[in-house]
C-alpha cells in the first residue's frame, strides 16, 4: 500500500505535500517522491528511502509552485529503487501521475505502447498509465478525456493522482484503494488518508470507486459512468494532534498507552445494528486478515461456548477457496476498512446474498459503505503499522455483541474492569522494559496459551515478529507435543501465557514440559505456581476470563516495543510491512 496526496492553492506546493507525506508513511516507505509545477514547469525530486533521509539529502522545499503531486512507496511492481520511485511521467515529462494500486493488465498496456515508440525507464505499472495517458492525449485534445479513455483501459486496482502542465488542475481516479478530497479555502486536497489533510481542513469528500475528478484550487467536479454525481461532503472528527506522537517516542507506544481510556469507547460503541443483524443466526462467517483475525477468533470462542452458535473464521484472502456459498451472515473486521483480502471476501460474500457486518475503526472505509450493519470500534487514529489498540479494541466490541446476544449483559461490567487493569500494566512498563533487555538476545520464540489466551499468543507472536524481525510463532498450550516440542532446546523463549482458571493446570503441565526441554519460560501469570515454574515472568493482575484477551496483549506489546528499541528497529516502521494491505 502507499500513501499519495496532491494539492492546489495558494501555498507552496512542496511544502503541503512533504508535511502531508511524513503524516502518511505509515503507508509505505521504501522510497518517496515530490513534483511540482512553477512557471519553469515541472520539477520533480524523488529516490529511495524515508522521507526526511530524502529531504536531508535532496531538499523537497526547493521545489516552487502552487499545485503538486507526492508519493510514499510500498513497492508491488519493481524494487525499490530511485528509477521505480514516483511520481512517474510520459515520454513528453510533462505529464506526471502518483499511483496506489496494481494494474493486472500492465504488461499488455506497456507492450502495445512499446509497439508505438514509448520508452519506459521505471519497471512499474504506473509510469505504464502516465504513456496511457499521453497516447489518449493524441486523439483526444481534452486532457480530462484522455484521462478518462486511459483509465477505462486499465483493470486491478488503483486511486491515481495526475497534473499535466498547462493546466491549473488536478485528475483523481479511484477503484480500491482509498482516496479522500479535502476542501479548503481557495485551496484544494487529495490524499490516502485523513490524516495528510488534517492540519488544513476536516470537511472531506470520500470519493467513490468508479469516481473520475477534476479539480482546481476554487472547486472540484466529479463525474462516474461519465455522469455529475454529487459526493457528501463529510466533516472529519479526528484532530490534527490525535495523529501526532504527543511526546511519547513512537506512536506505537502512544497508541499502547491509550488502551485504558479507549476500551471504554470502544464498550460504549453503538452495537444495536450489530445484534440484529446476528440475532438468531445459527451460523456467522468471520472474515479478517492478521491481528484482526486474531480477534475473530475471540468472537469465534465466546459465540460458541456462550451461544452454541457455530462460527467460521476464515482468513480473507482464503475465503474463496474455503466458503460453502452458503453464508448467510458474514462478520468483517478490519481496522483499515480498506483491507483487499478482506474486502474481495466481503464482496464474494454479497454476490451469494450474504449480509455483512462490519466492524471497522475507519468509518466511511471502503468496508463501512460496503456493509448492511457496522459498528465503529472508535480507537481513534491508529498511525503505527502494528496494531495495538484496535485489537483491543475490537475485542472490546466483539465481545460486547456476543454478551448481548448471549443475554449476558451484565458480564460486559468485567470488560470495563479491564480498563483500570489495563492502566495497572502501562505503570508497570519497565519492568517489561527490562524483560525485554534479557530477552533480545534470543533468537527463537513460542508463545502458548489456551482458550481466550491463545489468540493473546498468536497476537503477542505477531508483535514480535513484525517489529523485531526475530522468528516467533504461537501454539495452543496442548498443542506443542504434537510436533513443535521437538523444537525446544536452551536459549528457546516460550513465552507462556497463564492466567487463573479453569485452563491453569493443563497450562502449568504444558510449561513444565517445555522446561524438561530446558527451554527459557517467561510466564505471564497471576498464579504463583505458574511463576514459579518459570525463569522469568511478568506478575499479571488476576483478570476476568473474559476481559484475558484484551488485558494480556498489553504487556505483550510493550515486550515487543522494548524489544524492537532495543535492537535499533523501527517500531513504527517495520522494514518491508504497510498499515493496510490495499493489494491481494
Ligand atoms: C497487525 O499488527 C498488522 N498490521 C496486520 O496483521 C493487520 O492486522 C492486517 O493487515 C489487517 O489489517 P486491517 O485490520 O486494517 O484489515
Amino acid at each position: 500500500m502507499c500513501g499519495i496526496i496532491g494539492y492546489i492553492g495558494y501555498r507552496k506546493a512542496s511544502e503541503v505535500i512533504f508535511k502531508g507525506l511524513r503524516k502518511l508513511e505509515y503507508r509505505g516507505y521504501d522510497s518517496a517522491g515530490i513534483a511540482t509545477v512553477s512557471g519553469k514547469g515541472i520539477s520533480a525530486i524523488k529516490d529511495i528511502g524515508r522521507i526526511d533521509d530524502i529531504h536531508a539529502k535532496r531538499n523537497f522545499l526547493q521545489l516552487e509552485g502552487n499545485m503538486g503531486i507526492g508519493h510514499t512507496r510500498w513497492a508491488t511492481h519493481g524494487g525499490v529503487t530511485q528509477k521505480n520511485a514516483h511520481p512517474h511521467t510520459d515520454s513528453t515529462g510533462k505529464i506526471y501521475i502518483v499511483h496506489n494500486g496494481v494494474i493486472e493488465n500492465f504488461d499488455s498496456l506497456r507492450a502495445a505502447l512499446a509497439k508505438k515508440g514509448h520508452k519506459f525507464v521505471s519497471e512499474t505499472d504506473t509510469e505504464v498509465i502516465a504513456h496511457l495517458v499521453e497516447e489518449e492525449g493524441k486523439k483526444e485534445g481534452d486532457f480530462g478525456k484522455a484521462f478518462a479513455n486511459a483509465v477505462a483501459k486499465l483493470s486491478g486496482s488503483w486511486s491515481l493522482v495526475c497534473m499535466h502542465q498547462g493546466e491549473e488542475a488536478i485528475y483523481l481516479s479511484r477503484n480500491g484503494p482509498p482516496l479522500i478530497l479535502g476542501i479548503g479555502k481557495d485551496e484544494m486536497f487529495c490524499a490516502s488518508d485523513v490524516p495528510a489533510l488534517l492540519d488544513y481542513t476536516k470537511r472531506v469528500i470520500y470519493i467513490e470507486d468508479g469516481d473520475l475528478v477534476r479539480f482546481t484550487r476554487e472547486g472540484y467536479e466529479i463525474k462516474n459512468k461519465g455522469k455529475k454525481v454529487e459526493r457528501a461532503v463529510h466533516t472529519v472528527t479526528w484532530t490534527a494532534k490525535m495523529a501526532e506522537k504527543e511526546g511519547f517516542d513512537h506512536f506505537m507506544l502512544k497508541e499502547i498507552h491509550e488502551q485504558g481510556g479507549k476500551i471504554r469507547e470502544a464498550l460504549a460503541a453503538d452495537a444495536s445494528g450489530a445484534v440484529a443483524l446476528l440475532k438468531g443466526q445459527q451460523n456467522i462467517t468471520v472474515v479478517a486478515c492478521g491481528t484482526s483475525f486474531y480477534a475473530g477468533l475471540v468472537f469465534k470462542q465466546l459465540l460458541q461456548s456462550r451461544l452454541g452458535v457455530n462460527c467460521d473464521v476464515i482468513i480473507g484472502s482464503e475465503f474463496a477457496y474455503a466458503r460453502t456459498g452458503n453464508e448467510r451472515v458474514v462478520v468483517a473486521i478490519s481496522q483499515s476498512g480498506e483491507t483487499a483480502d478482506t474486502l474481495s471476501a466481503v464482496r464474494l460474500a454479497k454476490k451469494s446474498g450474504a449480509k455483512i457486518l462490519g466492524i471497522t475503526n475507519v468509518t466511511d472505509s471502503s468496508l463501512w459503505r460496503e456493509s448492511d450493519a457496522t459498528v465503529n470500534i472508535a480507537a481513534g487514529p491508529e498511525i503505527a503499522v502494528v496494531a495495538t489498540k484496535s485489537f483491543t479494541s475490537q475485542v472490546a466490541v466483539l465481545s460486547k455483541i456476543a454478551l448481548t446476544l448471549s443475554g449476558e449483559k451484565q458480564e460486559i461490567s468485567s470488560l470495563s474492569d479491564a480498563s483500570e487493569q489495563i492502566e495497572q500494566v502501562l505503570e508497570r512498563a519497565g519492568e517489561l522494559e527490562t524483560l525485554a533487555s534479557r530477552l533480545a538476545p534470543h533468537k527463537d520464540f513460542f508463545f502458548i496459551g489456551r482458550s481466550l489466551s491463545f489468540p493473546s499468543a498468536l497476537e503477542g507472536a505477531l508483535k514480535l515478529k513484525e517489529i523485531t524481525y526475530l522468528h516467533a510463532e504461537a501454539y495452543a498450550a496442548g498443542e506443542l507435543k504434537h510436533g513443535p516440542l521437538s523444537l525446544l532446546q536452551k536459549d528457546v523463549v516460550v513465552v507462556a501465557l497463564a492466567p487463573s482458571g479453569t485452563s491453569l493446570p493443563k497450562t502449568i503441565s504444558n510449561m513444565s514440559e517445555c522446561r524438561a526441554r530446558d527451554a527459557q519460560l517467561v510466564a505471564f501469570s497471576d498464579s504463583d505456581e505458574a511463576i514459579s515454574k518459570s525463569a522469568l515472568h511478568f506478575r499479571m493482575p488476576r483478570v476476568a476470563q473474559l476481559a484475558i484477551p484484551i488485558v494480556y496483549a498489553v504487556p505483550l506489546q510493550l515486550l515487543a516495543y522494548y524489544m524492537a528499541v532495543k535492537l535499533e528497529k523501527d517500531p513504527d516502521k517495520p522494514r518491508n510491512l504497510a498499515k493496510s494491505c490495499t493489494v491481494e
